[in-house]
């Protein structure tokens, strides 16, 4: 920033200075105070990326000439419309009580001017989130409706029609009604007491500090929440856990709750709730307790006294989230108790007052069996036996967040238990700050699933969502990737996933092709030019990551702890198997892959007919998923006539060609883009860039030493060496 800065405005100081030295001229000394006024203020409103994708005041688009509001001024939903508009235009809307041609009413149910344009039913059905945007001719007059039941689905239509100024996309006439996929839509900060963040690529926690015993809020604190809340609300985020999933007990001691009481205040307004993830032996670890079994009744005493003074607190908390018996976590396996017994205790705690209990099935526990198949043994045969205010999340695949996994086999199997799809946005196994990857063409792959339940069609999102398997419970959660860093997100572009997770939550039907369309045309510009090539380079860059990393089904080839570069060579002594590359590639002379089909671990099995039997067969398992279900003989003809050794040279390559070619892309669009966000991103891709080809040497040379194949000579040779890339060393410091 500061090199920038020089190299722009240093020339203009230079001469300055010189006119300085004719001090004596008056005018010309004012003129010099002006010109250094402005360059302070030009730079002090660099482009920092805060504003994220509301960036109203940039807003260049056809403004609908609307001639006056029709609104309740001091609705919530009204104000947050009014100071947008005024951003946008310069001008604050007029308040008319009148409805003449063009006007604006936004309103609920209890507006007398909703209730007569007759669209009270529609709105009911919509629920309290819902809303109707819609232009109503009435006595020769055009009259642009927003509204809803409620006051949050007002301010979820509010934004809507913000949005649709901002990308240009007002239309002569409106006519939308939307209500939400899912009805909790919540982010998962992975955030520490201390402040930091696991997994986490953006700074600190946006909520906690370290060192802090007492946790104090300051007034700095309650603006940026404030903003956060605001751009959640922007894109129908409803829920945050505040903590980490790794939860310390004492996250429910008096100090913290206060904090969290306070953090609760600030989201409110913006239709946020706040939930905790919990730790399971808090009653010992906190309350004193002998135990923490959930079938003792001082245990179950404990958590509903807990449950009582949280609500006195926080009257709409939203409820827990839980990870129990997982990577060494308590749980109530602990005392020969089921899942199902550790979360129907505290959902029963929560039960009066409206909360839920959010339980993870994220475990696997050491043993003989394959890791992918071990949270499906574990909670089908608790299918049914989950309270109503229970629901579990299970993440989209059955390994852990892989940059490309089937989806979960409990998806569809599980059809009594409510069940909720745990996506990551942080980029923990997706080259984490560097990289740029869109991950809505992930997240639709996975929703996009057919798990065969009810038959054909039976997609993950539409047995998540309700759709099919009808439950009073539906949820999505979102690993969150925000941080203290100015931009949020550490890339500018990781913003695009925050942006895509929230929408997705909300219509889980949009396209990934749109909502990056939406996402590029708020972020940085209307313009088509630039709209075209950097969407595509958006849409390409998921599969892109894939090739250049783990292509063709291979997954976990991560480095040990910080999984950021590639290490399928890892072995740490004394270290469980299923955390080792190894367990996962099998690499040897014979071929790579893991046989999950009916010969191997039978993972297969898990999944519906006839998608099983299509999984089981090596010829028609889909390539993309091949080396996740089968061992391969590293000559196996492809689809494209190659062997696989060739197929996987081929494909890593290609993924080195697509982040070239995404660099090409970025830099033709410097003419669009302000330099700040310009040179980061371009500085980023470089780093993509060179751990592509990182990638593609270390794993090809790696698996070369079994395949006793020659790399084909139209792939671009290997820049490093196999020794001296096992040398490679990131002082990175995290847990598997
Ligand atoms: C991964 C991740 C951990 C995290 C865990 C979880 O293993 O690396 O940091 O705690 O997932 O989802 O619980």
């Amino acid at each position: 920033m500061y090199k920038l800065f020089y190299i722009i405005f240093r020339p203009a100081f230079l001469i300055l200075n010189a006119l300085k030295l004719m001090r004596h001229l008056y005018i010309i000394r004012k003129f010099i105070f002006f010109i250094q006024l402005f360059i302070i203020v030009s730079a002090l409103h660099a482009e920092d990326g805060h504003q994220l994708w509301l960036r109203f005041d940039k807003t260049k688009a056809t403004f609908p000439c609307f001639s006056g509001i029709n609104a309740c001024d001091s609705r919530f939903a009204v104000k947050e419309f009014q100071y947008d508009w005024n951003e946008m235009t310069g001008n604050r809307l007029q308040v008319v009580n009148v409805l003449n041609n063009n006007t604006l009413v936004i309103g609920t149910l209890k507006d007398r001017n909703i209730v007569s344009f007759g669209v009270g039913n529609e709105l009911k059905q919509l629920g309290m989130e819902g809303y109707i945007i819609k232009t109503i001719h009435q006595n020769n007059k055009n009259i642009t409706v927003v509204a809803s039941a409620g006051d949050k689905g007002l301010l979820y239509g509010v934004f809507h029609l913000l949005r649709i100024i901002q990308t240009n996309k007002f239309p002569q006439s409106l006519n939308i009604s939307e209500k939400p996929s899912y009805a909790v839509r919540i982010l998962n900060h992975w955030d520490n007491q201390d402040g930091s963040v696991e997994r986490g690529y953006a700074g600190h926690s946006i909520f906690w500090r370290y060192g802090e015993k007492h946790p104090t809020v300051t007034d700095k604190d309650k603006v940026l929440w404030k903003e956060y809340a605001r751009a959640n609300a922007s894109i129908g985020i409803n829920g945050a856990v505040l903590n980490n999933v790794n939860a310390s007990p004492d996250m429910l001691s008096g100090a913290y709750m206060q904090k969290v009481k306070a953090i609760a205040e600030v989201l409110r307004p913006y239709g946020m709730k706040v939930y905790l993830s919990i730790n399971f032996s808090s009653p010992s670890a906190l309350g004193g307790l002998k135990t923490s079994d959930p079938l003792d009744k001082d245990v179950v005493k404990w958590w509903n006294i807990k449950a009582k003074e949280i609500y006195q607190l926080i009257p709409d908390f939203g409820g827990f989230l839980v990870k129990a018996n997982s990577e060494g976590l308590p749980g109530p396996q602990d005392f020969g108790r089921t899942h199902a017994d550790g979360a129907n205790m505290l959902a029963d705690a929560l039960k009066p007052y409206g909360g839920i209990v959010m339980w993870r099935a994220f475990v696997y526990n050491a043993g003989k069996d394959d890791r992918a198949k071990l949270a499906y043994k574990e909670f089908m045969p608790l299918d049914g036996q989950f309270r109503d205010n229970v629901i579990v999340q299970v993440k989209n695949g059955p390994i852990d967040f892989q940059p490309r996994e089937p989806f979960s086999p409990l998806f569809g199997a599980m059809k009594r238990t409510a069940l909720m799809p745990e996506l990551q946005i942080t980029q923990e196994y997706l080259g984490q700050g560097n990289h740029l990857v869109f991950l809505a063409s992930m997240w639709k792959e996975f929703l996009e699933s057919d798990t065969y339940c009810s038959g054909k069609g039976s997609t993950v999102a539409k047995i998540t969502d309700g759709t099919l398997l009808k439950s009073r419970l539906t949820a999505i959660g979102g690993v969150a990737n925000i941080g203290e860093d100015t931009n949020w997100c550490g890339h500018h572009f990781a913003q695009a996933n925050w942006y895509s997770f929230g929408r997705l939550a909300w219509n889980n039907r949009l396209s990934s092709d749109d909502i990056a369309e939406e996402w590029i045309r708020m972020t940085f510009s209307n313009d088509s030019n630039f709209i075209k090539p950097v969407k595509e380079m958006m849409l390409e860059s998921h599969e892109a990551v894939v090739n250049y990393m783990m292509p063709l089904g291979l997954h976990h080839l991560f480095a040990f702890g910080h999984h950021y570069g590639p290490e399928p060579w890892c072995d740490v002594p004394n270290t469980r198997p299923d955390w080792m590359p190894k367990y996962y590639h099998n690499a040897g002379e014979d071929g790579i892959g893991f046989d999950r089909s009916a010969t191997g671990s039978n993972a297969v099995e898990q999944y519906i007919s006839p998608l099983r039997e299509q999984l089981n067969n090596i010829d028609s398992c889909p390539e993309k998923y091949l080396l996740w279900f089968h061992h391969v003989p590293w000559h196996k003809k492809m689809k494209d006539g190659h062997m696989l050794w060739d197929e996987l040279c081929y494909t890593y390559n290609h993924g080195v060609k697509q982040v070239r070619q995404f660099q090409t892309i970025w830099d033709k669009a410097e003419q669009y883009v302000d330099s700040e966000r310009f040179i980061h991103v371009q500085t980023r891709l470089k780093i993509q860039a060179h751990d592509a080809v990182w990638w593609k040497d270390a794993c090809l040379l790696y698996f070369q030493q079994f395949s006793k194949r020659p790399i084909p000579y139209d792939v671009e040779r290997p820049v490093y060496d196999l020794n001296d890339l096992k040398k490679t060393k990131l002082n990175m410091t995290e847990h598997n």
